[in-house]
């Protein structure tokens, strides 16, 4: 029947209903091409988007590019994305925010809306005590979020104030943390007084290691970087023999740790700063990650189920992070090897060090057992 009713069609007739479906094709994909480009404005414009993003709710680009087929990244970094694809991600944002916790609760009730704010937590050192391992293990739990960078807003950058340094916090919603980490800010003497004035109820966290240690990882650090540099030997002592130890070197100087732990207790009690063993956090990093959560009110959620040892890299390493879902280590700039320094100029600093070692355990009323 019909065959009957297409033989009996004009060319003239087919001519023009092949047309007529070309036409409404056409129609059809251009509505569909504007829905698409006209939701997608809408997403990146949205507050709704930078929350996502930067709560890491949504994936990056480049988790989207290697992960999902279907997404076309231009050049200018528009993101297209499919309808599915946003269906799927608009899925995983219901069942993240659909989470129990009270500040959900808030955000499905009033709206998102996230803004920034100045930190509540610094990581103010020590330098190469194992900083960056700190705030990559702690802001794994979904209530910490961390400014990117090193700021040096305290030491360096003070006098643009503090809205410039806000602008360089993350969003956070009610009940996040905000944190920030820049390790010099612990040995900088104007710091703790800046700190105080912005907040004196900022939470303090500071990582520490055996100084003799943390001073040949100083050492290896700026080794890296220059290629004509002394040995640790000759920089360490004065005069060349290990009797007089260089005491205005700053790989030296940062590891008396008491010196400049009097100065902060002169603006903040013991009890607004948390001391995290170095040595722990690679041997046991739940176990001060624990301390971490406990000290910042926060629910234990980062465990030990979070980290795994690599052999290869010799330090415990994430099975996911903020910014990635798989596996993987801190950078090669973490965990270095350190160069053969003579044993006899180790002794000499470890004597060097022990009363101040002695003070520090003292005043923090932990003994970090350092030999
Ligand atoms: P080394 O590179 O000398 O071994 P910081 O982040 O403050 O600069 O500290 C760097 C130190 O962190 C490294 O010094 C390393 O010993 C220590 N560290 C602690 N946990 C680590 C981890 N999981 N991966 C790599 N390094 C870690």
């Amino acid at each position: 029947m019909f065959i009957n009713w297409f033989n009996n069609l004009s060319h003239r007739t087919l001519a023009i209903t092949i047309l007529i479906c070309i036409s409404l094709i056409y129609v059809s994909y251009t509505f569909n091409s504007c829905l698409l480009t006209s939701i997608n404005r809408t997403f990146q414009k949205s507050p709704l988007r930078n929350f996502l993003l930067s709560s890491n709710v949504l994936p990056s680009t480049e988790q989207l590019t290697t992960s999902v087929p279907n997404l076309i990244v231009n050049n200018t970094s528009q993101i297209h994305i499919s309808l599915s694809l946003l269906r799927k991600t608009l899925n995983t944002t219901t069942t993240y925010v659909s989470d129990g916790a009270p500040k959900y609760r808030l955000l499905r009730q009033q709206g998102l809306r996230p803004s920034r704010h100045l930190p509540d937590t610094l990581i103010i050192g020590v330098k190469k005590s194992g900083t960056r391992a700190l705030l990559e293990f702690i802001r794994l739990h979904p209530d910490v979020r961390a400014a990117g960078c090193e700021v040096h807003f305290f030491d360096r950058h003070y006098q643009r104030g503090f809205n410039w340094y806000r602008r360089y916090m993350p969003y956070t919603i009610e009940g996040q943390i905000t944190m920030e980490k820049t390790p010099s800010y612990f040995v900088t003497k104007e710091v703790p007084h800046r700190v105080h004035h912005m907040n004196p109820k900022t939470k303090l966290l500071v990582v520490v290691r055996d100084p003799v240690t943390r001073a040949i990882s100083d050492y290896t650090q700026a080794a890296s970087k220059k290629s004509d540099m002394k040995r640790f030997e000759d920089l360490a002592f004065v005069n060349g023999t290990y009797s007089v130890v260089d005491t205005t070197w700053g790989p030296v100087k940062i590891g008396v740790y008491a010196r400049y732990l009097e100065k902060w207790l002169q603006f903040f009690p013991l009890t607004q700063l948390l001391f995290i063993s170095g040595e722990r956090l690679i041997t046991d990093p739940a176990y001060e990650i624990g301390r971490v959560q406990d000290f910042l009110g926060l629910k234990r959620i980062v465990t030990e189920k979070h980290f795994y040892f690599n052999a290869t890299k010799g330090f415990p390493c994430l099975l996911k992070s903020e910014a990635r879902s798989t596996p993987h280590c801190l950078g090669k700039t973490k965990g270095r090897n350190h160069p053969h320094i003579d044993a006899a100029a180790i002794e000499r600093l470890r004597e060097f060090y022990r009363p101040f070692n002695n003070k520090f355990y003292q005043m923090t009323g932990i003994n970090f057992a350092w030999p």
